[in-house]
């Protein structure tokens, strides 16, 4: 029926008369690009199978296993169905080329444990469905070049221990479900579960496992739970750990926290991640706006202000002064005075998270050159005016009465003298800062001092 069986010669024939490739076989569906060969009663693959199919669905057969180069000619293969068969091992190069390859579903098989070379060259798999095997062990190297993965499920197998350390941010970057619920993992590396890129921790289920509990576990589920992931959240009685490792003693630790009331969870959490300083000079008088920005976003956030002039500021204690607060956190002094000077503390709040950040601002208070240069300039104008009026008296004796009376009783040598004094003290002033001098380095970024799993 098909020209793969024919021998000799004659194959080279018949292979250039009858395209093999294209027949669909008997026990199998084929329709448009999809062959479906599923409950079928296969116990191996058939011999030949359609080259342009994109989806191939082999489920619920009897399949054992699966040689070199099985679907060597499905070139554009990119959906590969099954699950329900007895697969416990596969070949080396079993999916060499077929590198298109974006769904596989090893799901309900007999597979024990994962070697490196099983989906070598795999980079653009996206799904791996795995789970109701009886995996036992992860190599390290299986995951490693499958960059392009988005979903992972090992759930329901025996897993014992997990290569964390082979998933990074740059090894796969889209990695945003990884399950690994219902096996048997008793202690995890937490600093590798730690170092989980972002995307991953917030898909990394782990519920009902055989975990132990101690501090170093509490803690990341502790965060997890805080920050809403979906993973802690939809099955909160699922996430058990047992006392001292036995069994017996298992308890749901997100609903019951008594055993890690002694745990420092709260504590590192609590404190300040990050603190940006910036400076900022400002002339007397002017606007200015003093942003609350630090590591977190969000819309979630609050933030009070402390003040060197009118200690804390919530967009509640101010009340249409001269100062107001934008609910982004930037505070606003409509009109600086020089009492304003100084450092001005944010904290914005992450409720949710229980994350705080602050930011400090250093602001200057300067005289502006206006203000100096006309008192300079007035007090000037009228040193001339009373001079005059000086010599007027003095030479022309046979004035009026009313003319002559206003200048002399305005004539104040000491405070003329106080005048002159405080405009020649402000004149270096004068010239360094013509216009507003407008700052922002940031000058120090601390290191977080907590984990922060998040970006
Ligand atoms: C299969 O891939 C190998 C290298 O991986 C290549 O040499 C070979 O030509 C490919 N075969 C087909 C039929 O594409
Ligand atoms: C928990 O895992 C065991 C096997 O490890 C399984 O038999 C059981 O059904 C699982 N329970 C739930 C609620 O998933
Ligand atoms: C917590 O520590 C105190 C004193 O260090 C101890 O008495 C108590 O048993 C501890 N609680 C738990 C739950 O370990
Ligand atoms: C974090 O913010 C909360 C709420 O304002 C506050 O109670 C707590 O003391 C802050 N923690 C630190 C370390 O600033
Ligand atoms: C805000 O102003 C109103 C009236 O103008 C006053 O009743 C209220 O106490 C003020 N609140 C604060 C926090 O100053
Ligand atoms: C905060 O909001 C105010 C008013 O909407 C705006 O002027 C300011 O630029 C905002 N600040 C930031 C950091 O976005
Ligand atoms: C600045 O502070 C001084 C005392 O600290 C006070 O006498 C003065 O009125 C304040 N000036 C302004 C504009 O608030
Ligand atoms: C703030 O700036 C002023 C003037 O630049 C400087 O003297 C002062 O030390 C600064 N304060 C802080 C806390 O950086």
């Amino acid at each position: 029926m098909t020209c793969g069986g024919s021998q000799g010669f004659f194959l080279l024939l018949f292979g250039l008369l009858c395209d093999s490739e294209q027949i669909c076989p008997s026990v199998c569906l084929c329709i448009s690009d999809t062959v479906s060969c599923s409950s079928s009663g296969l116990a191996r693959l058939p011999r030949s199978l359609p080259s342009f199919s994109v989806t191939l669905d082999l489920s619920h057969n009897h399949l054992s296993w699966l040689g070199p180069r099985s679907f060597n000619m499905m070139h554009r293969l990119e959906n590969l169905w099954m699950a329900h068969n007895q697969i416990n091992t596969l070949s080396h190069g079993v999916f060499q080329n077929v590198s298109g390859l974006r769904y596989l579903d090893l799901s309900s098989n007999k597979l024990q444990v994962l070697e490196q070379h099983y989906f070598q060259g795999l980079w653009r798999l996206e799904e791996l469905r795995l789970f109701n095997n009886k995996i036992t062990q992860v190599e390290a190297g299986t995951l490693t070049h499958l960059s392009s993965l988005k979903k992972v499920y090992f759930s329901f197998n025996q897993i014992t221990c997990f290569p964390f350390f082979s998933i990074r941010d740059h090894s796969h970057p889209f990695l945003a479900m990884l399950d690994l619920s219902s096996n048997r993992l008793t202690r995890l590396p937490w600093e590798d579960v730690k170092a989980l890129p972002g995307l991953v921790q917030r898909g990394l289920y782990l519920h009902n496992n055989s975990l132990i509990c101690d501090c170093a576990m509490y803690s990341v589920f502790w965060h997890w739970n805080l920050r809403g992931y979906d993973s802690v959240k939809d099955f909160t009685d699922e996430h058990t750990c047992n006392i001292h490792g036995d069994p017996r003693a298992s308890i749901k630790f997100l609903r019951n926290n008594r055993v890690f009331l002694n745990c420092t969870v709260e504590k590192a959490v609590m404190q300040p991640s990050t603190v940006l300083l910036s400076s900022m000079m400002v002339l007397k008088g002017n606007k200015v706006h003093l942003d609350c920005q630090t590591s977190l976003s969000g819309a979630d956030l609050s933030f009070t202000w402390l003040s060197p002039s009118i200690g804390f500021i919530t967009p509640d204690s101010i009340n249409g002064t001269l100062i107001s607060m934008f609910p982004n956190g930037t505070l606003e002094i409509e009109a600086t005075s020089v009492n304003d000077s100084g450092l001005y503390i944010c904290t914005a709040v992450d409720n949710k998270q229980a994350l705080n950040a602050t930011r400090e601002v250093n602001v200057t208070v300067l005289l502006p050159v206006a203000e100096s240069f006309n008192t300079g300039y007035t007090t000037l104008l009228g040193c001339i005016v009373t001079l005059v009026s000086i010599l007027m008296y003095l030479f022309l004796t046979p004035c009026r009465y009313n003319y002559c009376k206003q200048p002399a009783a305005t004539y104040n040598h000491s405070n003329l003298s106080s005048v002159f004094f405080s405009a020649t003290r402000d004149q270096p002033k004068v010239e360094t800062f013509k216009h507003v001098a407008f700052m922002e380095p940031v000058i120090g970024e601390e290191e977080a001092t907590e984990w922060v799993p998040e970006s």
